[in-house]
Parts: structure tokens; sequence; C-alpha cells
């Protein structure tokens, strides 16, 4: 007899956390894509803080095919989600923005702004202008650029991230806000296109990289090393993240002209196989983005707004006076909250392996003597 009341308990118990499972509130996560490192390690720290914090969270990844994203937050949607956390690929993702208005779900862009859109209200992302100053005074000094004169010009060529990807402008124009006064005394060269910012949408086109394809970087680099950079000593190139660093340093190691020199060559993401390379002496820079702290700020904000909370993010800043313009989705200014990127070259290369970002394996590979 008690065999059996013992087993109605425990069933008796697992029903009730089954359902008190089942009646979470739902977080979808949607992530763009896989073939940047970075945005899996994204999807997998959103639905751990998200459980923690008591909801049920279930990411998907895009594929880099928006019309797929689409159909992964319509799905998140039809199972009831109370608030979504999306990193989107291109405006394309609007439609089913707007549909999650109408629902009353909260919209948080995570990392990506979602761009001609009024149907959101929260952006979380870091100080992307900073983070082209970082990249851009990584070349100021890995070049020396203080000390150089006209007669002795260094030489640069410039990458852009996505033309669909709003950070893609902010990096550009962080990293020329440094480069350029240095342009103008001539002291440092543009090989190839040259848009002094992003404004100049022509030309930001002819040195922008669709979807952050690296296959795309590494041809487009063969070209210039071919054409526009053939008579000339690279010294740097400007690479707006780790993934088409690596495919701009593949180009030039297959160049003789660099089989003992590699230009100094920027990124972003503090992926693990750039810091093995920074580790290597080869990529000079990459900007360390604590997005386990951007996962974590993430759903504390989608916590606050579900419960109605006022809106305190610890490490976060609200965007204000310029930096709004970070939120500005074109059909309005969203509150922005922006956490603080850093530039990590061999010299504290510790510094994102001390935050815990990757696992041991890692951390033990990229401290080892
Ligand atoms: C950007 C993001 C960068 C980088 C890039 C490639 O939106 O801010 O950190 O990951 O996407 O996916």
């Amino acid at each position: 007899m008690k065999k059996i009341a013992l087993v109605l308990l425990i069933l008796a118990v697992a029903a009730s956390f089954g359902f008190a499972q089942r009646n979470r509130t739902l977080i979808g996560i949607a992530m763009p894509e896989t073939h940047v490192q970075r945005w899996v390690k994204d999807g997998n720290s959103l639905k751990t803080f998200a459980e923690k914090a008591g909801y049920r969270a279930e990411v998907q990844w895009g594929n880099a095919e928006q019309a797929q994203q689409n159909q992964q937050i319509q799905s998140f949607l039809t199972q009831g989600a109370k608030a979504l956390v999306v990193g989107c690929i291109n405006d394309g993702v609007r439609s089913v923005i707007a549909e999650a208005a109408r629902d009353k779900v909260i919209v948080i862009a995570y990392d990506r702004i979602i761009p001609n859109s009024a149907d959101y209200d929260y952006f979380i992302t870091f100080n992307n202008f900073k983070v082209g100053q970082l990249q851009g005074q990584s070349i100021e000094s890995a070049l020396n650029l203080k000390s150089a004169t006209a007669a002795a010009p260094k030489y640069v060529t410039l990458f852009a991230g996505s033309p669909t990807d709003g950070n893609a402008f902010f990096f550009f124009d962080g990293a020329m806000s440094v480069l350029n006064p240095y342009i103008d005394k001539g002291v440092l060269k543009v090989v190839g296109p040259y848009p002094r910012t992003s404004a100049d949408r022509a030309n930001f086109q002819r040195i922008a990289t669709e979807n952050w394809q690296a296959p795309i970087a590494k041809t487009r680099m063969e070209n210039l090393l071919s054409n526009d950079a053939r008579t000339v000593t690279l010294d740097a190139v400007l690479a707006p993240n780790d993934t088409l660093a690596r495919a701009i340093i593949e180009a030039c190691k297959a160049d003789a002209k660099y089989r003992t020199k590699l230009p100094a060559v920027t990124g972003q993401d503090a992926e693990f196989d750039s810091m093995i390379s920074i580790k290597n002496g080869e990529q000079t820079s990459t900007v360390f983005k604590d997005t386990t702290k951007l996962a974590e700020a993430a759903i504390l904000l989608a916590d606050q707004v579900l419960k109605g909370r006022p809106v305190r993010i610890p490490g976060a800043v609200l965007a204000s006076g310029d930096l709004a313009k970070i939120g500005d989705t074109g059909r309005k200014v969203v509150n922005t909250y922006l956490l603080d990127p850093i530039l990590v070259t061999k010299s504290n290369i510790r510094v994102p392996v001390n935050a815990g970002f990757y696992d041991a394996a890692q951390a033990a590979r990229i401290t080892a003597r």
C-alpha cells in the first residue's frame, strides 16, 4: 500500500513540476547566425539566464536568413511568448516585430538595432562607436601614427561589416574618427575605396561585407592584394570583427610580400580562434564585448519590464546625447542601454579569460606560455 502511495506522490510531484514548467512565462530568443562564433554563445547564455530568472526560454538561430528567423519568431508568438530577445539579420524582421507589438509582447533588440521600426522600445548593446574608436586606436598605436610623417606614410585598407547591420556603420565611423586626422595630414594613406564616414554610402557599400561572410572578405582581400595594393606594402587592415580578420589574415599569409610580417589587423568579439591568433602574433587586436554580461543584462531588462518595475541595469548606461543616435531606428529613438567594450591585444590577453569568457580548456590554451 505504502509503495503505491509513494509512486502516486512522485507522479503528482512530477506532474505539478511539469505543469509549473509549462506554465512559466516564455521568453523567445532569436539569434541571427552561427557562422560567427559569438552568437552561439549569446543564445546559450540568454537561455541560461532566463531560466535562472524563473522563465521558460527557447532559443533559435536564423542561419543569416531573415525569412527563417521570422518563422522562428512567429513560432514563439504562437507558443504565447510574453517577451522576445532578438538579434536580427536585417530589417525584414519588422513584420514579425509589428505582430509582436499587436500582441503586446515585449521586444528587446539584442546587440543589433531593429531598423525602420516604431514597434518596440528597448535595445541593449555596447557602445558601438567606441568599439570602432578602439579599432582605430589599435591601428594608431600599432603603426605609431603619432610619429609618422608624410615623407614616409603608412598604408591602410578598409573593411566594414554587413550593410544590413546598423552596428557596422557605428563601428566604421568610430574607427574613422581616429584615422581621418592622420589621413588629412598625409601620414596615413588609404589603399582601395575610402569612405571618409559611413555617410558616403557608395564607397561604404564597396568596403562592406554582406552578412559578415568570411569568404566575401577573403576574396576581396585577395583582389586588393593583386590590384590596388600590388605596388605597396600594407601596414594595417581595418577589419570590423574577428571572423573577417581571420579571413583577411589568411589572404595575406598566401602573399609572399607578407610572409615574414603581416599588416596590423583589427577585430572584434574576442572569439577563441582570434585570441589564439593574437597570442601567436598574427591578429593585432580584438575588442572584447562581454556578451555574457550583455545576456544577463538583457534578461534583467526583460524581467523588469515584464514585471512593470523601473529599469535599472547595473553595468549599462542609458544612451543619451550623441550616443542616443545608436538607438535611432529611423522611426523612433528607443531606450538604449550600452555596455562598455575593451580593446584586447597580446599585452592584456588575460582580460576576457579572467572574465570567465571561455571554457577551461580554451582558457588554458590562451594563457599557456
Ligand atoms: C554585429 C555584432 C558584432 C559581430 C557582428 C558579426 O552586429 O555587434 O559583435 O558579432 O555582428 O556577427
